[in-house]
């Protein structure tokens, strides 16, 4: 399988923020965006794979500025690592300032999805190349996330997670 590059698999999807996707506070209710991210990053890991995927870890969510009622908000997903069946997916959130039109970043995340058959067995991907600095800085990292991820979810033993030791040495 040849390896791909990230802008392969990347996936804009922009809306709006409706009042029915709103807290008490006129803002946009996390898990609304916590949905728009993960659709994005679906369709992401599918562009890559070429295979049914399904969502196996949230592993980050940051929520660090809340997005106001009426705001144009584009989520942007692209895969950042394959493993062998699974891929990490980084997702940035940006809102759209509606004089300027200039985009300022207002979360992030990043997910894991898994290439399944149609037994829902895990199915090899092909492997991600990545081209810009930021890509290739984000594929060094995410190891150490899927480490941290397998032993969170208590299928790694914290003593084989190589990458996480390697930070305290
Ligand atoms: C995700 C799923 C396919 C994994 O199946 P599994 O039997 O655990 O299979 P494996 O142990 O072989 O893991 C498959 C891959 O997922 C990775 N994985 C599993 N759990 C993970 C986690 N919590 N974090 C990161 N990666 C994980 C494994 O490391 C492995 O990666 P690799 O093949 O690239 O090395 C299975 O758990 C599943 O179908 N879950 C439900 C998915 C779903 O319905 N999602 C929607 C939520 S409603």
């Amino acid at each position: 399988m040849e390896a791909k590059p990230p802008s392969e698999s990347r996936t804009t999807l922009t809306d709006l923020v409706l009042p029915s996707e709103t807290n008490p506070l006129n803002n946009l209710f996390g898990g609304e965006l916590l949905a728009r991210m993960d659709r994005a990053a679906s369709i992401a890991a599918r562009r890559h794979s070429r295979r049914i995927v399904v969502t196996a870890s949230v592993n980050h969510v940051a929520f660090n500025k809340a997005i106001p009622l009426g705001s144009v908000v584009t989520v942007e997903a692209a895969v950042s690592r394959a493993f062998k069946s699974s891929m990490e997916i980084f997702i940035d959130v940006w809102v759209e300032d509606r004089e300027s039109g200039r985009r300022t970043k207002a979360n992030e995340a990043i997910y894991t999805f898994v290439a399944v058959d149609e037994t829902g067995a895990p199915i090899q991907v092909p492997a991600l190349e990545p081209e810009t600095k930021i890509e290739k800085e984000r594929f060094d990292a995410a190891l150490r996330r899927k480490q941290l991820s397998l032993v969170l979810a208590g299928k790694m033993k914290p003593n084989e997670a190589t990458e996480l030791k390697a930070l305290f040495e």
